[in-house]
């Protein structure tokens, strides 16, 4: 395993971070990342705070890796449910909202490292001041929604240059040269999100992963189509949704069982299918990076971590070589 400032920092073996992902990163994905000796992450997105100490709850304590948790700001209600992360999780993280120094505090005084995702130097910066123990950059090859306008290498460099907390780089990232590529640029660790949708654990709806496999690389597209529910953030997806979603006819493009809730799903809006959504799932949010190229089959998470960190190890040590 490669060792760096974030392995250390967060007292795991792999410096790959699974990316929070609404609706995909179950408590599941998260412990089979984290006991593969990563960092996995439960996706805290519109859950309360007593589901989200159940779920924190029944994941075995890692020997190797650690789990944190992901709010999405926008859709933050309140502190208990940070708090609740920051007691049961090593690492709480925030992503598309200001840095905020008192939401950090309240990590730190629950005994949990702090990270923000960002999308620019600026906001890279604020996160520091804030008190952030880690930064995420995150360029716009990503999938999911995206923070900046600026693609991973530059931005990695620019805040590289500038911040001296360890930094993850994310977007666009699903094979071991590019973790490589992004280890020796300076970065401490990578964060992948749409490589693990494709994963055993994953909570996504298998016509979502389906798409995924058949999608090669091109078939993202940057947009802000699906805005229902969250307006004015850009995100990217599937270019085949967006023809789906134009073409469907009615206002609602199926429903998700949530507890004893069943939810509608709006056209256009936010939602990515899970294992408990049904009705025209190829019309729905299909979040992909330009990663996606790479995404060839479905295998156990672990699979994923182990592949990425021992073909990483090869690039660093002899860059020419192909993968064995
Ligand atoms: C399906 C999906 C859902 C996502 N949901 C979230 C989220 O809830 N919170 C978050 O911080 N980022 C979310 N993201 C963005 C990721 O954190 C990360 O920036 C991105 O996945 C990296 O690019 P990649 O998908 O090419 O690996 C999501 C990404 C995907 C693919």
């Amino acid at each position: 395993m490669i060792s760096t400032r974030f392995t250390d920092l967060v007292g795991c073996s792999a410096p790959i971070q699974q990316a929070g992902m609404g609706g995909v990163a179950t408590p599941e994905l998260a412990a089979a990342v984290a006991a593969a000796g990563g960092l996995g992450m439960v996706a805290a997105v519109m859950v309360r705070p007593e589901m989200l100490a159940a779920m924190l709850d029944s994941i075995a304590r890692p020997s190797d890796g650690a789990v944190g948790v992901n709010f999405l700001m926008p859709f933050l209600d309140g502190t208990d449910a940070v708090e609740v992360a920051a007691s049961r999780a090593r690492v709480v993280e925030f992503f598309y909202g200001e840095p905020d120094e008192g939401l950090v505090d309240r990590v730190h005084d629950g005994g949990a490292l702090g990270f923000w995702q960002v999308g620019s130097v600026s906001e890279a910066r604020a996160a520091v001041d804030a008190g952030c123990d880690a930064v995420v950059v995150q360029g716009t090859e990503a999938g999911g929604h995206v923070r900046g306008e600026v693609s991973l290498f530059p931005l990695l460099a620019q805040v590289l240059d500038q911040i001296e907390v360890p930094v993850v780089a994310a977007g666009g990232i699903a094979t071991s040269r590019q973790v490589a590529a992004a280890l020796a640029a300076g970065a401490s660790a990578v964060r992948v999100g749409t490589r693990f949708v494709a994963t055993a654990e994953s909570g996504a709806h298998p016509d979502y992963i389906d798409a995924l496999l058949r999608a090669g690389d091109g078939d993202s597209v940057l947009t802000d189509v699906f805005s229902v529910m969250w307006p004015d953030a850009p995100h990217r997806v599937l270019r085949s949704c967006i023809a789906a979603a134009a073409a469907h006819t009615g206002d609602l493009v199926g429903e998700e069982r949530m507890g004893d809730e069943i939810l509608p799903i709006p056209r256009f809006a936010v939602p990515v299918p899970t294992r408990d959504t049904t009705g025209e799932i190829a019309a729905m949010a299909l979040y992909a990076g330009e990663s996606v190229g790479a995404v060839k089959s479905v295998v156990p998470a672990a699979n994923v971590v182990s592949e990425l960190v021992e073909g990483a190890e090869r690039f660093l040590g002899r860059p020419n070589m192909a993968p064995a």
